[in-house]
C-alpha cells in the first residue's frame, strides 16, 4: 500500500545525519553519472508562477523520485507559501509506488543539506559568523541545518521586509539556542559575515563584490531562471563558483548565465560540481584568501535523497 507523509512526518523522521549522508552520496553520484535525472520541466503558469517536475533514478539510493514542485512568488501576499511539493517514491527493483508525501519540508531539508555540504567542503574551517540574506521558509531551514555543521557564534539575518526579518529572528533565535541579530542593509551583513546564504525570491542582485570579504563563502539558493540573479555577476567572475550541476546550472543559474552573457567569465570558469569534491576528484578551497560560491539550482537527485531516507523509513514500520 502506498503510504502518504505529511511535511512533519517528514521532519520527524530524517535526521541531520542521514540527511547529509544521502544528498552527500546523491551529490557524488550525480556527477559521476551514476544517476539518472532528466532536465527538470518548468512550466509557466501565466501571471501566477511555475510548476517545475523533477524526476530522478539513483541506484546507489535504491530509489526513484519526482516531486512536483510549484513555485509562485505572489502566494506569500496572500497568506500562501511561495514554494509547495509533493514526492513520489517509487521501487526501482520492481516499479511499485511505495510512497507519497508532502515535500515543501523535503525540498526544505535537501536545499539545507546542500548549502551545509559546500560549508563543509568550502568554507574556511574558522568561519565564525553566518549571516542569512532572505527570511522566508527556506531561510529556516538554511539555518536550522547550517549552524549544525559549522556552529556559528554570531547569526546575521536581513530581508527586504523588516517584520520578515523581525519574525525569523524571533522564531529561529529560539530553535537554534542563539540570538538573530538584524541588520538595517544587505551591505552591513556582508560585510559582517564569514559566510552568507542568499535564500531570496530577488531578480536583481543583492551581494554586491565590493562588500565581500576575502576568504568568504556565499551559497546562493534563490534564483533559479535565467532572468534571476541573487549575487553580482561581477563576484561569480572573481571568486571560485561551484554547483550542484553544471547541466542544470547552465538552464537555470540566473548569476553565471548573466555573467557569462556579459563576457565576465565562460561556463569553462566554473571550478567544480560540488559532487566532484565529495567524490575527491577535486579539492575544495585551496586558500585562505579565496571567495567561494555555490550557486545551487536545486537537483532531483537531492529529493531522491530524501525519498530514500524516507522509503526506508516507512518500510521500518
Ligand atoms: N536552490 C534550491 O534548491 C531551491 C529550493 C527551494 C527554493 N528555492 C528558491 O529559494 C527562494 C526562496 O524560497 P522561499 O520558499 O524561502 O521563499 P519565501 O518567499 O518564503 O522567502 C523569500 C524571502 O526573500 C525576501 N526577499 C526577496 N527579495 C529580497 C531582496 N532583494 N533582499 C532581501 N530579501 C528579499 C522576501 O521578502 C522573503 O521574505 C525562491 O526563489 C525559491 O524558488 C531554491
Amino acid at each position: 500500500m502506498v503510504k502518504i507523509l505529511t511535511d512533519r512526518d517528514v521532519e520527524a523522521l530524517v535526521s541531520v545525519d542521514e540527511l547529509l549522508s544521502a544528498v552527500s552520496e546523491a551529490f557524488r553520484a550525480l556527477s559521476l553519472g551514476e544517476v539518472l535525472m532528466p532536465p527538470r520541466s518548468r512550466i509557466g503558469v501565466s501571471g501566477a508562477g511555475d510548476i517545475l517536475l523533477m524526476p530522478c533514478l539513483a541506484p546507489s539510493l535504491k530509489v526513484f523520485s519526482l516531486k512536483i514542485v510549484s513555485v509562485y512568488p505572489g502566494n506569500l501576499e496572500k497568506g500562501l507559501p511561495t514554494t509547495n511539493a509533493v514526492v513520489v517514491a517509487v521501487d526501482p527493483e520492481n516499479g511499485i509506488p511505495r510512497l507519497v508525501a508532502e515535500a515543501r519540508a523535503l525540498t526544505g531539508l535537501r536545499t539545507a543539506a546542500a548549502t551545509a555540504l559546500s560549508v563543509k567542503h568550502l568554507a574556511r574551517s574558522d568561519s565564525k559568523n553566518l549571516g542569512i540574506i532572505g527570511c522566508g521558509y527556506q531561510a529556516r531551514w538554511q539555518l536550522l541545518i547550517t549552524s549544525q555543521v559549522m556552529r556559528p557564534q554570531r547569526v546575521y539575518a536581513f530581508d527586504m521586509y523588516r517584520d520578515r526579518a523581525e519574525k525569523f529572528a524571533e522564531e529561529m533565535g529560539g530553535r537554534i539556542g542563539g540570538k538573530v541579530e538584524l541588520c538595517y542593509t544587505p551591505e552591513e551583513l556582508v560585510k559582517s559575515c564569514d559566510i552568507i546564504i542568499t535564500a531570496t525570491t530577488s531578480k536583481t542582485p543583492v551581494v554586491r563584490k565590493e562588500w565581500v570579504r576575502p576568504g568568504t563563502h556565499i551559497s546562493a539558493i534563490g534564483a533559479y531562471t535565467p532572468e534571476m540573479a541573487e549575487i553580482d555577476p561581477s563576484l561569480l567572475a572573481s571568486s571560485k563558483v561551484v554547483v550542484d550541476s553544471l547541466a542544470a546550472a547552465k538552464e537555470e543559474a540566473g548569476e553565471i548565465i548573466q555573467a557569462v552573457k556579459a563576457g565576465l567569465m565562460r561556463w569553462e570558469d566554473v571550478y567544480a560540481e560540488i559532487g566532484e569534491i565529495i567524490a575527491g576528484r577535486k579539492p575544495g578551497r585551496l586558500s585562505w584568501e579565496e571567495v567561494t560560491v555555490f550557486k545551487t539550482v536545486g537537483t532531483a537527485a537531492q529529493d531522491a535523497a530524501v525519498a530514500s531516507i524516507l522509503l526506508s523509513k516507512a518500510s521500518d514500520k
